[in-house]
């Protein structure tokens, strides 16, 4: 499976980037507001650190303004991924990008249908939005294995980002769905690999060394 950090946080990135773990960094609007930089710095800088794809999302909700905003984004950095919204006008863009090699990731996918044509429409990726759907009640898990079902019934290329992630076990259910990726926050960080009975084993373990240097 593929990590991808859902975060524009540089420290962050840089705090997991340093373990090898980061196969890419996904991004959006709101994402990048809370860094209060601006968006061109800091999609360079994130690409500048991650070789892997680095999705940046279009503002415009029209397709043509969506493709003369790929054009640009496209141009910061080799391994920018050009995101665009599950909508009419998105998946012509999709398509119209998929036509020229430029990489795409159809965001806000809700549905199998949603997830079917963003594959039709020659998406590289497509992020089904687990949390939000888990919390209106909806099973975001559920569409996931529809969704990696439908990609294997018909083999299409396109990959699966498990995207509003929540907590640790969506990671360990998108994995046993068959996600390529899980896009992880960076808030959820330190939880990819503490325990506390890992905690509680270190230390007992240590008490116990120390006791017996001291007979
Ligand atoms: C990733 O591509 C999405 O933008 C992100 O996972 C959304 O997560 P949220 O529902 O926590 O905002």
């Amino acid at each position: 499976m593929k990590f991808f950090l859902d975060t524009a946080n540089i420290e962050e990135i840089k705090r997991v980037a340093r373990l090898g773990l980061v196969d890419g960094i996904t991004t959006n609007p709101s994402i990048i507001a809370k860094e209060g930089r601006d968006f061109k710095e800091v999609i360079q800088e994130i690409c500048s650190i991650v070789s892997g794809p680095v999705s940046a999302e279009v503002i415009g909700t029209k397709a043509e303004d969506m493709l003369k905003e790929a054009v640009e984004l496209a141009a910061w950095a080799p391994n920018v991924v050009i995101k665009l919204p599950m909508t009419e006008d998105g998946l012509y863009a999709c398509n119209e990008l998929y036509k020229k090699g430029i990489k795409t990731n159809v965001t806000l996918i809700f549905s199998a249908a949603q997830g079917l044509m963003a594959a039709k429409a020659g998406a590289t990726y497509m992020s089904p939005f687990i949390g939000r759907l888990d919390d209106i009640g909806a099973d975001g898990m559920r569409l996931v294995k529809d969704l990696k079902q439908i990609l294997d019934n018909y083999g299409y290329a396109t990959e699966i980002i498990a995207a509003s992630i929540r907590h640790i076990g969506h990671v360990e259910q998108a994995a046993l769905a068959g996600a390529h990726i899980a896009t992880i926050p960076g808030s959820l960080l330190p939880q990819l690999w503490r325990h506390p009975l890992t905690d509680i084993g270190i230390e007992k373990f240590l008490s116990d060394w120390s006791k017996s240097q001291q007979q």
